[in-house]
């Protein structure tokens, strides 16, 4: 079955219809080299990336952060259909990108896409037809299992928002998902986050100086790390 599908991927015509979506991605390489480790379903989206003229914008939708096994709760059904479902068109996606109330749009969005609707017509339509799409229970539990572990925003009062380093922090970190509530980490783990933070700018080839900031070309996030600091989860009590 699954070396069949293989097959038929190979023929379909070159879908387009991403373009219409992303650009300024083609001067990447498509760097997914098939892994030991890979799902069935990890290795067909590989497959495809390589195939297809538009892999590289389908392979940097989502930067490669997780494999299944350190989404949370492993073993749940919830995470065994994010793993099946949500790898068929990009990298694996963390439930701890978005908040609760942000999965459900997207999820739906997702749902619509594998169900094969939107963008154009008959093109996406071959396209999608080896896609799997879940069924409406299967749907429910994604949604509940991606709300369950999701990001915690920061509350829009916070008082240290109104600072310079706060607007900084919540323009540049607002650029793919809610900016976060500081109290997530310690004042220790913080720089490491922000460090993975500025891996995804580039691997999404976001525009790392918001315009609002440009003034140099680059983020600076010195004074976001100092921020989120200030405001971090104490350090848990040396025993
Ligand atoms: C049929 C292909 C396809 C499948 C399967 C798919 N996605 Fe996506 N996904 C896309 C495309 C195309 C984009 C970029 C455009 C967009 O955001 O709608 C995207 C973007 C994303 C993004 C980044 C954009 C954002 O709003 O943060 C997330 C997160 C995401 N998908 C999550 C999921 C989840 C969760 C699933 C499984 C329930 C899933 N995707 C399954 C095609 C797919
Ligand atoms: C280019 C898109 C992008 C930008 C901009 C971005 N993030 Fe993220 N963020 C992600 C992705 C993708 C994930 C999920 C994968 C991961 O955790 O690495 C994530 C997850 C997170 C998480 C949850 C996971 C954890 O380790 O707690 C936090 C917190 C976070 N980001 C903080 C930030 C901060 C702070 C900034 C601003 C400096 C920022 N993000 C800017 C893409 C982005």
């Amino acid at each position: 079955m699954a070396a069949g599908n293989v097959i038929v991927t190979m023929v379909l015509p070159a879908p387009r219809w991403w373009m219409a979506a992303f650009v300024a991605t083609a001067t990447f390489a498509v760097s997914a080299a098939a892994a030991a480790s890979d799902t069935p379903e990890i290795a067909k989206a590989k497959y495809l990336w390589s195939q297809s003229p538009h892999g590289k914008m389908l392979e940097r939708i989502l930067p490669p952060t997780i494999e299944p096994r350190d989404l949370p709760e492993p073993r749940s059904e919830g995470a065994r259909l994010t793993a099946r479902y949500c790898v068929q068109c990009h990298y694996l996606p963390n439930p701890q990108m978005h908040t609760a109330a942000k999965w459900v749009p997207i999820v739906e969005r997702m749902v619509w896409r594998m169900q094969g609707r939107g963008n154009l017509g008959e093109l996406m339509k071959e396209m999608m037809a080896d896609i799997q799409a879940p069924s409406q229970e299967e749907v429910l539990i994604l949604t509940r299992y991606l709300r369950k572990h999701g990001l915690k925003e920061i509350d829009a009062g916070h008082p240290a928002l109104k600072s310079t380093a706060g607007q900084i922090f919540s323009i540049a970190c607002s650029q793919c998902h809610a900016p976060p509530d500081p109290l997530r980490h310690t004042a220790r783990e913080w720089p490491k986050v922000v460090k993975r933070m500025k891996r995804h700018m580039a691997w999404a080839n976001v525009v790392v100086g918001v315009s609002e900031l440009r003034t140099v070309p680059e983020l600076k996030t010195d004074e976001i790390v100092r921020f989120l600091q200030r405001n971090a989860r104490p350090e848990p009590k040396a025993k």
